[in-house]
């Protein structure tokens, strides 16, 4: 007995924008991002102020094991699962305002306008924060939505470590302790639906002058760490010959991975983003160097085959050092749920945005959902397609079609 549309049109662009600015000042930095890494201060200080603006407005909130943060309007049949949505609240260190905590305000503006039309659905709609998206600071990415799923276990999770040693247990301890006590629940609760709002964090959009991407699925992915181990020495006087130097064995390695991956269709992602070099002295041959590797292709028989050989490379260039290769993520690609693909697409049409069918470069929460419940995702343009970079902006026009789109069709699978 609701029209389309209805709730769309409670969707507030200037709330959603504030809330947004309000947000973007934890962890501000002086660039105009923000550094909100999972698990610090500054994500604790996000969660607290999401479960203030949650509970005024008569939202329930719980977490789990974790610590994903669940914000939650009832429905009219208690007995039917939720239908999610969300994304995260962490951020890249040198992060912007939108990869992540767009999908979260966007999602908690749908639940705003249906409490705004006095709304009743049959499914309770459910917005989640996922705990450590991002994977910046800890490995592995995602791994707040990989446990909801059931795809990794707790014990693991907590005790990986960040580049400091500090593990996700001490951290998740001192984080939510900077936010109101709440239920506790359990991993894997069913779920009707999970669909993802996020910003595209890739130029086409933009290019095309489109403002609603439909997102047909992510590529694959595979993340390694690689420890190599030499021998510190005096750079003055140990000859080449005698040295163990660490970072010319790695450099020997990032450049066959550069050959082993190089694409001439530019479709394989590789990048080494994180490249420590210890002691990091200059008079020091390095005795210690730890880098990282990820790797993404759409196509899954690729993505095995090439990840599968990057060990055995990097093993086969380790003398005169040893090295060490953890792999620290792997999944395969995902495609969306037919069903919420076709209900994103028709959202869009009938508000009237143009859209267009797309992919998913990035790797989002909606990857772990995608096999536990019927999945999609809706982007929206960034400028020039930048993201994970303090300049990311997305308009308030945008962000406002985005949640628009993202009411439209909560209300619809949550009936
Ligand atoms: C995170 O943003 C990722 O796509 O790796
Ligand atoms: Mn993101
Ligand atoms: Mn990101
Ligand atoms: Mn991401």
């Amino acid at each position: 007995n609701r029209s389309f549309g209805s709730i769309a049109a409670l969707v507030s662009r200037d709330r959603l924008a504030q809330r947004l600015a309000d947000m973007a000042k934890i962890g501000a930095t002086e660039k105009g991002g923000v550094n909100r890494q999972a698990l610090s201060r500054e994500d604790g200080l996000a969660r607290a102020l999401l479960t203030r603006w949650a509970t005024a407005r008569g939202f329930s909130v719980s977490t789990d094991g974790i610590g994903n943060l669940y914000v939650r309007r009832e429905g009219s049949d208690p007995t039917l699962p939720p239908v999610m949505t969300g994304s995260h609240l962490d951020s890249q260190p040198t992060g912007g305002r939108y990869d992540g905590v767009y999908g979260v305000l966007a999602g908690f503006e749908v639940l705003e306008a249906l409490e705004d039309a006095g709304a009743v659905t049959k499914h309770a709609v459910e917005v989640v924060a996922w705990t450590n998206e991002e994977g910046s600071r800890f490995q592995p990415y995602c791994m707040g939505s990989a446990l909801f799923a059931g795809k990794m276990d707790l014990e693991m999770v907590l005790a990986c470590t960040d580049a400091k040693g500090v593990s996700v247990r001490d951290a998740l301890a001192e984080t939510l302790a900077l936010a109101p006590a709440m239920p506790v629940r359990d991993f894997g609760s069913p779920a009707a639906a999970y669909v993802e709002a996020h910003i595209e964090q890739g130029p086409r959009l933009e290019a095309e002058g489109k403002t609603i991407g439909v997102v047909q699925g992510i590529q694959g992915s595979r993340w390694f760490q690689v420890e190599v181990t030499g021998q510190e020495a005096h750079a003055g006087t140990t000859p080449h010959g005698a040295r163990k130097d660490a970072f010319q064995t790695a450099l020997k390695m990032v450049n066959a991975l550069n050959e082993l991956m190089y694409d001439p269709d530019d479709v394989i992602r590789c990048t080494f983003g994180r490249f420590e070099v210890l002691p990091g002295s200059p008079n020091t041959v390095p005795g210690k160097v730890i880098f990282t590797i990820d790797f993404r292709h759409p196509d899954a028989k690729l993505v095995k085959e090439r990840g599968d050989q990057v060990a055995p490379l990097i093993h086969s260039l380790a003398s005169p050092c040893e090295v060490v290769v953890k792999e620290t993520s792997t999944t395969a690609p995902v495609d969306f749920d037919a069903g919420v693909v076709d209900a994103v697409r028709e959202a869009a049409e009938g508000l009237g945005y143009a859209s267009r069918d797309m992919p998913s470069g990035a790797n989002h929460d909606a990857k772990f959902m995608a096999p536990r419940c019927p999945t999609g995702m809706i982007f929206i343009p960034c400028r020039d397609g930048i993201s994970h970079n303090e300049v990311e902006y997305a308009s308030p026009e945008h962000c406002h079609a985005g949640a628009a789109v993202l009411a439209e069709t909560l209300a619809r699978l949550a009936g």
